[in-house]
C-alpha cells in the first residue's frame, strides 16, 4: 500500500520511527514532510496529506503534530478526506471499519512510539465493513458537498 505522511516539527522522530514500520512491513511511503525540527504550520502538511488522498496519489493517509487535531483538521479540510485523531487501537480499528476513515491522526505529545506502532497496525489491518455504516459515511459526503 502507498501510505502519505506528514507531520510538523513536534513529530519528526516519532514520523520516522512510524516511517520506519511501515516499510518493514512492505508499505511505500510518501513522504511530505516536514524533515526539519524547525517551528512550522501543521496546515501546510494535514493539506499535503490530505490532497494526496483525494487525488488517489497515496491509498491512505497518516498525520501526526503535537496532539494530532491540527493537522487532522487540515487534512479533512480537503473534500474526500475522513481524518480520525486516536489515542489508542480500538478508535483506529474501528474508524475504519465504521467511519471508512482514510486518514489517521495522533499525537507526538500524546502517545509514545510503541503507542503509535499499535494504533497504526491496527488501523492498517482494520476493513472498511460498509453495510448500513454506508448510508452514514454517505452523509458525511452529503454535508461536505452542501457547505
Ligand atoms: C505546536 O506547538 C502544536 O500546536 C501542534 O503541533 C499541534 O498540536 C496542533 O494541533
Amino acid at each position: 500500500m502507498k501510505i502519505a505522511m506528514g507531520n510538523d516539527h513536534t513529530a519528526v522522530e516519532l514520523k520516522n520511527i512510524i516511517k520506519a514500520f511501515l516499510e518493514e512491513k512492505g508499505h511505500e511511503v510518501l513522504d511530505l514532510g516536514t524533515n526539519s525540527t524547525e517551528s512550522c504550520d501543521y496546515p501546510v502538511y494535514g493539506e499535503k496529506v490530505g490532497r494526496a488522498v483525494a487525488s488517489g496519489e497515496a491509498d491512505l493517509g497518516i498525520v501526526i503534530c503535537g496532539t494530532g487535531v491540527g493537522i487532522s483538521l487540515a487534512a479533512n479540510k480537503v473534500k474526500g478526506v475522513r481524518a480520525c485523531v486516536c489515542s489508542e487501537p480500538y478508535t483506529a480499528k474501528l474508524s475504519r471499519m465504521h467511519n471508512n476513515s482514510n486518514v489517521l491522526a495522533f499525537g507526538a505529545r500524546v502517545v509514545g512510539s510503541e503507542m503509535a506502532k499499535m494504533i497504526t497496525e491496527e488501523w492498517l489491518n482494520a476493513e472498511y465493513e460498509g453495510g448500513r455504516h454506508q448510508r452514514r459515511v454517505d452523509m458525511l459526503t452529503e454535508i461536505e458537498n452542501r457547505n
